[in-house]
């Protein structure tokens, strides 16, 4: 019995982390695309037939539920793969509308119309790739009024992250936390668009300053599968728990096991 979590690489770990600690009986196949990694610098095309290969390997792995642990693969290829891609037994989540939800106050499945929130200046971290597609944006526009997004474009974050240098990582943190504060000044909230930088996340609190809440997608995401699941038992599908890379699985395993600080042991997918 397990439920797929796919990424580009290790930045999924987070959300995987979360989950295994809400859902502690559930068996988990996690997919890093690492010889692909990072998507947030590719097309939209490139990304959607990347996503849609490794969600297939989840589905052979006996997955019936997979949840895309990546922003970029949520926002450049989840809606064109709902459009006629995946089969009628299966399920593809993705990690901006539980976010979403959040952001503006709703409870899943709450569809009325677009209402004023509490929070009025969000600042939006996330890939290249993920703030040209404005999915963020678009997503907030079903469920909220008078919301001012001003997203900035993290060049590097996730190569740094991927490599394990983790100084080069906060240097480029704080300096796009400063070019976004060029642009919005005095932001109420930031989103955490990249399942990567919940990995850096003191160095945005702390870059941002505490008044700014910053919201990250791993426990939101987590509380959000646990209620799916009670909602659709039958879509815990029928695999075994693993982790598979298309990288590197000694070097890949060695990052995972320094960034969840426990022993993480991936195999060639
Ligand atoms: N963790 C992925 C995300 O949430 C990183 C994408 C990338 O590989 O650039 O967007």
């Amino acid at each position: 019995m397990a439920v797929g979590i796919f990424d580009s690489g290790l930045g999924g770990l987070t959300v995987l982390d979360a989950a295994q600690k809400r859902l502690p009986e559930m068996e988990f196949v996690y997919l890093a695309d690492s010889a692909h990694a990072p998507y947030g610098v590719r097309t939209a095309d490139d990304i959607y037939d990347l996503t849609v290969a490794a969600v297939r390997r989840l589905f052979d792995a006996g997955c019936d539920l997979v949840i895309l642990a990546c922003n970029t693969a949520s926002a450049a290829a989840l809606r064109r793969m709902q459009e006629g891609w995946i089969p009628s037994h299966k399920r593809v989540l993705g990690v901006f509308v539980p976010l979403i939800e959040a952001l503006t106050e709703r409870h899943w499945g709450d569809n009325s119309p677009p209402r004023e929130v509490e929070v009025k200046h969000v600042a939006l971290f996330a890939t290249p790739a993920t703030v040209a597609s404005r999915a963020f944006q678009r997503e907030l526009a079903f469920r909220a009024i008078g919301v001012d997004v001003e997203a900035q474009a993290c060049g590097g974050v996730v190569d740094a992250i991927e490599d394990g240098d983790m100084i080069l990582a906060e240097a480029l943190v704080r300096s796009h936390v400063d070019a976004l504060r060029r642009k919005m000044p005095d932001p109420q909230a930031a989103v955490l668009g990249c399942t990567h930088y919940p990995l850096m996340q003191d160095t945005f609190q702390d870059a941002l300053g505490g008044e700014v809440s910053v919201f990250s997608q791993a426990n939101i995401v987590a509380d959000s599968l646990a209620d799916y699941l009670d909602r659709h038992p039958d879509k815990i599908g029928a695999g075994e728990a693993a982790f598979l890379t298309t990288g590197d699985p000694r070097r890949v395993s060695d990052r995972a096991t320094q960034f969840l600080r426990r022993q993480i042991t991936f195999a060639a997918a």
